[in-house]
């Protein structure tokens, strides 16, 4: 099954193998910070805690402990974390469940 679960600041919403982690938290209804979303500007750095991506080649730093969330595609469950507060979106079908 593609089907996956990403667990984000304690909380835990739908993933899946295919699509970068930024955009499925963005379809969750979270605001993660991004900008150039093609791994050149570290907005989106947020730390790996648990479970394995594959991020492509990126130019910007990241710590050994961190991936891009524009670059990266969960391969298995994970845990990811950030630095800040995620704001929600208005977004009416978020897919969560409460941790
Ligand atoms: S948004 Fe720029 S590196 Fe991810």
């Amino acid at each position: 099954m593609s089907q996956l679960t990403i667990k984000v600041n304690g909380q835990t919403v739908h993933g899946n193998r295919r699509e970068p982690l930024l955009v499925q938290l963005e379809k969750a209804g979270l605001q993660p910070e991004f900008q150039c979303r093609n791994g050149m500007c570290g907005a989106c750095r947020c730390k790996l805690k648990s479970g394995a991506v594959n991020q492509g080649d990126t130019m910007a730093f990241v710590a050994p402990n961190e991936v891009l969330a524009c670059c990266s595609i969960p391969k298995t469950n994970i845990a990811v974390e950030f630095d800040y507060l995620l704001a929600e979106s208005q977004q009416t079908n978020k897919k969560t469940v409460n941790s």
